[in-house]
């Protein structure tokens, strides 16, 4: 089924000026941008979006890279787009991420890692409410 997901072009993807070349990856692996902003995040932002991780050891490097510039958010969509996306992005490791995946061609880290995409299809409902309003999403 035709479905939606929920992406960011990460700090240092955008640093970088890879936000062209990580969109293209994206719409080569057959998914189309529906929505799109570039966005500076606020911290209270970036520790509401990752709160599921607040546990983590990481938690607080996560919120102060996620914040260190602007990222790009945007809504995918397409045939099974969550798998599709995880797919393309690769492992979040990108030491341990395929060839032609975006982490392996663009990350520098785990954490510069220059994309998050949802996990599951009730993420990427409640991650897509979390940054834009139905009218800003244009299938
Ligand atoms: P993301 O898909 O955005 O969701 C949580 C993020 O935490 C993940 O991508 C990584 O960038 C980051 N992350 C996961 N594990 C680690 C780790 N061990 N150290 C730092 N960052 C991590």
């Amino acid at each position: 089924a035709v479905t939606r997901t929920f992406s960011i072009i990460k700090p240092d993807a955008t640093r970088r000026n890879l936000t062209g070349t990580v969109t293209k990856m994206l719409e080569e692996a057959g998914l189309r941008v529906v929505a799109s902003k570039r966005i500076q995040m606020s911290r209270e932002q970036a520790e509401g979006f990752y709160a599921v991780h607040k546990e983590r050891p990481f938690f607080g490097e996560l919120v102060s890279f996620m914040i260190s510039g602007p990222v790009v958010v945007q809504v995918l969509e397409g045939e099974d787009a969550v798998k599709r996306n995880r797919d393309v992005m690769g492992a979040t490791n990108p030491a341990d991420a395929a060839e032609g995946t975006i982490r392996k061609t663009c990350a520098e880290s785990i954490e510069a890692n220059s994309v998050h995409g949802s996990d599951s299809d009730e993420n990427a409902a409640i991650e897509i409410a979390f940054f834009f309003k139905p009218e800003e999403i244009v299938g």
